[in-house]
């Protein structure tokens, strides 16, 4: 059987050594796009290794000062304060600035703090109009003051999270702040 001989764009006939070199150029040049990925992937991965700091702050985990003792009701409804801590990222450290909101309540002598942020799907959840239960907007998950769940049909797979108090010189009221994963059932750190 004879071959087909070659034919350019015109449908003219091309001697067959002058396809030679054009398969040579096609192999170089892959052999240079296969180069150039790899020398590009890690230096991809070195960028986004960079910028991911940024993405990943999102709340602080020491102590911080939230509120006065003395703006916590004594009658044990809660009150929502804003968290505001140091926040750092790959370049800079930003001052005072909003990580999140805890809200507060007297029990006794202790103050208590619960995250606001819905364990569900993480809304903010609210505090019902007569300050018996937290109530979530979103898909009305329910929690008694305590932050317990307290209705089987919220979609809520736990308790709201509850974090660590300490008072401080009589009147400082200090939280160690920490937001939760959403949708599960165990307490996962950010
Ligand atoms: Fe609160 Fe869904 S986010 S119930």
């Amino acid at each position: 059987m004879t071959e087909e001989p070659q034919k350019n764009e015109t449908g003219a006939s091309v001697p067959e050594e002058s396809a030679e070199p054009r398969r040579d150029f096609i192999t170089g040049a892959s052999a240079i796009l296969v180069g150039a990925l790899a020398t590009l992937a890690p230096i991809g991965a070195a960028v986004v290794a960079l910028i991911d700091p940024i993405r990943r702050v999102s709340s602080a985990s020491d102590m911080v000062l939230v509120a006065r003792r003395a703006a916590v009701p004594e009658d044990g409804s809660p009150r929502k304060f804003t968290v505001t801590a140091d926040r750092k990222d790959a370049w800079a450290t930003y001052s005072d600035t909003p990580v999140g909101a805890v809200y507060l309540r007297s029990v006794g002598d202790e103050i208590r703090a619960l995250n606001v942020v819905c364990p569900h799907a993480g809304c903010f959840v609210g505090v019902a109009p007569d300050d018996s239960r937290f109530a979530c907007p979103c898909h009305r998950s329910s929690f008694d003051l305590d932050g317990v769940v307290n209705d089987p049909a919220s979609p809520s797979p736990r308790d709201m999270d509850a974090l660590e108090v300490e008072v401080r010189n009589g009147d400082e009221v200090w939280v160690r702040f920490q937001n939760f994963l959403p949708g599960r059932e165990e307490k996962t750190p950010v």
